[in-house]
């Protein structure tokens, strides 16, 4: 008999890593009819729909239209959601991915109407319960019932929490199945030549980290040291909605000097690509683009205070400074001195980990 299963996204993060699985399981209609569900939580065209579009996914099935609010607002608006599409329409599984409200609320709701659920993305652990995303990481491996490991600190974690192994698959990294299915494509974006850029004559940063963002002395602190990088070497900065907002908010705008550091609108993910690929480095406080550059083997600065992605540093291009501004100078100045960070492809990060899981699947279910 089909299996009828939910796959829930609904933050930019996830639709990288939702959409090979999407694609894998449309390969085998004679066992599967997965549907598509949308929460809504990141609404913005260039956060969303373009992705949908750019990454070729269907549209989704469902759109619950949450958009933004307090933690529990968010959450609980998607709970109400879910729990009312679920009770109406049972899947016999649900999947989710990563760390975003959307995974904690798809996961809670599918645990309370005893539905089985799966995590692509778990065990990851910073061991910093001041992200929401660790709590909804923790949440989410608790109640789920296969839970598919990007990296061996995945294990590990699992392990330490006592979480049974018969239930933990290492299946790797989805999201760079995506980069990879989709890295030729984005070689032909012309993003460069909008912006006039060089390849490795420029940063390519993010930051939107609560943590960095949402308090004004560090968010300024930061624009500090990176006008100064800036004055080396440019830097681009696709902005998030969340970052732009404080900087009008805080009154900063005025402290980005735009000869060292161009603010832009979100790019889409082929665009995004393109633009980490060429960078002479990267600057962030992303999870997922602290992997992305480790694949691309493009040394990568992280200004958090730690990683729930060691594999990134322990073998990949990563460095952790935090936001110390001497620390974070300094690793700009070591790579633009050509001693940047080199490092290689984590095990399984090789394109197949839709397949692997849906070879659970078809095992399992
Ligand atoms: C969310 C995820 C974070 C992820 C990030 C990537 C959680 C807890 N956080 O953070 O892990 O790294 O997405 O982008 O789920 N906004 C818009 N347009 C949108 C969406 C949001 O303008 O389409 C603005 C709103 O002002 C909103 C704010 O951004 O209040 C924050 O959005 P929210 O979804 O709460 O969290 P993110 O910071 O995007």
């Amino acid at each position: 008999m089909k299996k009828h299963i939910d796959l829930v996204v609904g933050a930019r993060p996830n639709f990288m890593k939702a959409a090979p699985l999407v694609a894998e399981l449309g390969r085998h209609p004679d066992h599967f009819s997965p549907r598509l569900i949308h929460t809504g939580q990141h609404y913005d065209h260039n956060l969303s729909q373009m992705f949908f579009e750019q990454l070729k996914m269907p549209r989704p099935d469902i759109f619950l239209g949450v958009g933004s609010g307090t933690h529990a607002e968010q959450t609980a608006k998607i709970m109400l959601g879910l729990e009312q599409e679920f009770m109406k329409n049972r899947p016999d599984f649900v999947i989710v991915f990563g760390d975003v409200n959307s995974t904690l609320a798809t996961a809670i709701v599918a645990a309370k109407l005893d539905i089985r659920l799966g995590h692509v993305e778990s065990g990851l652990r910073s061991f910093d319960n001041t992200m929401p995303e660790e709590i909804n990481r923790i949440v989410t491996d608790r109640l789920s019932d296969l839970l598919f490991v990007s990296e061996k600190s995945g294990l590990e974690n699992l392990e330490a929490e006592g979480i049974h192994k018969d239930k933990v698959f290492f299946t790797g990294n989805i999201m760079i199945d995506s980069l990879i299915n989709n890295y030729e494509v984005a070689g032909q974006s012309d993003i460069l030549s909008k912006l006039s850029l060089s390849p490795k004559e420029y940063v390519a940063m993010t930051l939107h980290r609560p943590a960095n963002v949402d308090n004004k002395e560090i968010f300024e602190g930061l624009l500090t040291v990176i006008n100064k990088i800036g004055e080396r070497i440019p830097i681009i900065f696709p902005c998030h909605p969340r970052a732009r907002k404080n900087l009008e908010e805080f009154g900063l705008l005025n402290n980005v000097n735009p000869g060292a550091l161009k603010l832009i609108d979100p790019l889409g993910y082929l665009d995004f690509l393109k633009l980490q690929s060429e960078a002479r480095f990267i600057l962030t406080d992303s999870g997922g683009i602290q992997e992305e550059s480790t694949y691309l083997n493009i040394p990568c600065i992280t200004m958090r205070n730690n990683t729930e992605r060691p594999i990134t540093v322990e073998i990949g291009s990563n460095i952790i400074t935090g936001v110390d501004s001497k620390k974070v100078l300094e690793a700009a100045n070591q790579i633009l001195e050509g001693r940047g960070k080199k490092g290689r492809i984590p095990d399984l990060w090789d394109g197949k980990t839709a397949e692997r899981i849906v070879a659970i699947l078809l095992q399992k279910l």
